[in-house]
């Protein structure tokens, strides 16, 4: 039997290079909605002083991507704040945060209780913090908090992609506001400043003709 060619060994390594690579880098095949604390959902009990689940551990055990939901289960108890803010997450409240980096995702419901299902985008790659501010603070201070890493994945899907904002273009001139100097030799325009620069003009192009009629005639 004849022994393969060193061509087709080299094919078949990178073949399986290739493979390898593809296969390593190729994590994410789909965007993930992810239920924070799983079953448990994100509910804090007041009574008790405790959260429903570890939602740090939670978080740790899973791999974020741009374009996957968080979905929040909770209820009007509890209050869903996203930040890139790390000073603004250790604060457990939003007091002094910015609005370009901290958001809430409420119902805004006024009575306790009331069921709620949020849904949070990740469109940031990088640290992002959620944290719920009720109870002054103190459900954040007991554990309803959690921050996790957003990667690329497959990029945000055209639902979440905003278009960058159109390109700054001149607006054009009001119309009948701005004659050509043209127009305006040898009368006042009701532009004064323009209308001046061209009488200023028109003097200078007299002075000068006169001049060189001058020269002229000498
Ligand atoms: C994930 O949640 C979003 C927002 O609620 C929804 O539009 C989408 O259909 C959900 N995707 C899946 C796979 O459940
Ligand atoms: C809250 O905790 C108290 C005390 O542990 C318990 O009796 C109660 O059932 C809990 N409430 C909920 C909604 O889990
Ligand atoms: C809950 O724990 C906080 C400490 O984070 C404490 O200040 C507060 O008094 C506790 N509340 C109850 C009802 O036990
Ligand atoms: C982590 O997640 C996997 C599934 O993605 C699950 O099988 C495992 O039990 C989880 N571990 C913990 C500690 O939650
Ligand atoms: C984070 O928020 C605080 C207010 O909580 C603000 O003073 C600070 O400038 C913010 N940091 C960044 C990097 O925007
Ligand atoms: C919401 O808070 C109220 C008042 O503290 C409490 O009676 C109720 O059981 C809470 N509901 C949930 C779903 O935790």
């Amino acid at each position: 039997m004849a022994s393969p060619s060193p061509i087709a060994v080299n094919l078949t390594v990178m073949a399986l290079f290739i493979t390898a690579v593809a296969s390593a880098t190729q994590a994410a095949t789909s965007y993930v909605n992810h239920t924070v604390g799983g079953d448990a959902g994100w509910f804090f009990n007041s009574s008790a002083n405790i959260t429903a689940t570890d939602y740090s551990k939670w978080a740790a055990n899973q791999t974020f991507n741009l374009g996957d939901y968080l979905i929040f289960r909770t209820s009007s108890n509890e209050t869903v704040f996203q930040t890139y803010n790390e000073t603004t997450y250790k604060s457990c409240s939003a007091d002094d945060a910015l609005d370009s980096d901290t958001f809430q995702y409420d119902g805004g419901f006024d009575q306790l209780g009331q069921p709620l299902s949020i849904a949070v985008p990740l469109t940031i790659e990088g640290p992002n913090y959620y944290f719920s501010d009720a109870d002054d603070g103190v459900q954040c201070q007991q554990g309803m908090a959690f921050h996790i890493t957003v990667n690329h994945g497959l990029g945000l899907p055209p639902s979440l992609n905003q278009p960058p904002p159109p390109p700054y273009s001149e607006p054009p001139p009001p119309p009948d506001s701005s004659p050509s100097p043209l127009s305006t030799v040898g009368g006042r325009s009701n532009d004064g400043a323009v209308g001046a620069v061209a009488d200023a003009l028109l003097v200078i192009g007299v002075i000068i003709s006169s001049g060189a009629g001058a020269l002229l005639v000498i």
